[in-house]
């Protein structure tokens, strides 16, 4: 396999096993001769960090969809022209935990259309865009088990409001993108399953349900495919 100045992104939910596979695959790499440079979105650099936190750990029922959506497109811009292109030119692989991907799904779920999210992705980050996209496809419930969260229906009623966003979760410190009703997971879930027919760049959309080794053979199978 031919690594070197390849672009790798890994989305899908919280719970789905993004982190495990990305270390897996750096060591893969590295056990080739490669040099990785790992990198996650939002954040990854000082100024990237900044912008995560006013997305996630503030009230985003009172943020508009496209100042979200821009955010995550400064972060990233950011991300890109400090980490992601000058690794890239200097021969590194680089495996990032999420890109423009996750803003197609979960700004697409908060009412975004999804042709708008990729102009902004151009601008963004110009033409580098991923070389593969592996999305790790789970239904929302399982990843919040997983994650040790407790999904539940949103509740009209219910005391858990959290500042007019329902919450679905019982545990105390959930970020504000987990906080969403578990209608709008489903929705990312669904975004990110139609992701291959609208990207700009190649997706391959795996079966996260199952161990993490059978999950890491197609992780490793389309990798192989795309760097061949
Ligand atoms: P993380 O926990 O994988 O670092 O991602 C933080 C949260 O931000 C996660 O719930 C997904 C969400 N997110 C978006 O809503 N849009 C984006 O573009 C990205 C990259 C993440």
């Amino acid at each position: 396999m031919e690594f070197g100045g390849k672009f790798i992104v890994i989305d899908g939910p919280d719970g789905s096993g993004k982190g495990t596979q990305l270390e897996r695959l750096a060591e893969l790499i590295e056990f080739h001769g490669g040099r990785c440079r790992r990198a996650r979105d939002p954040g990854g650099t000082a100024i990237g960090d900044r912008i995560r936190h006013v997305l996630l750990g503030y009230d985003l029922s009172r943020m508009d969809p496209h100042c979200e959506t821009l955010l995550f497109m400064a972060s990233r811009a950011q991300l890109v022209a400090e980490v992601v292109r000058p690794a890239l030119q200097a021969g590194q692989t680089v495996l990032c935990d999420r890109f423009i991907s996750a803003t197609c799904a979960y700004q697409g779920a908060a009412g975004m259309s999804r042709e708008d999210i990729i102009a902004l992705g151009r601008l963004a980050v110009g033409d580098t865009w991923p070389h593969l996209t592996i999305v790790l496809d789970l239904p929302p419930e399982v990843g919040f088990q997983r994650t040790g969260r407790k999904a539940h229906h949103a509740r009209k009623n219910s005391m858990d409001r959290h500042a007019g966003q329902l919450s679905m979760f019982d545990d105390a410190k959930p970020d504000a993108m987990e906080r969403r009703p578990l209608e709008f997971h489903r929705r990312v879930r669904q975004l990110f399953r139609e992701l291959p027919a609208i990207y700009p760049a190649p997706v391959v959309i795996v079966d996260a349900g199952r161990d993490a080794d059978s999950v890491w053979n197609d992780v490793k199978e389309a990798v192989r495919r795309a760097t061949d």
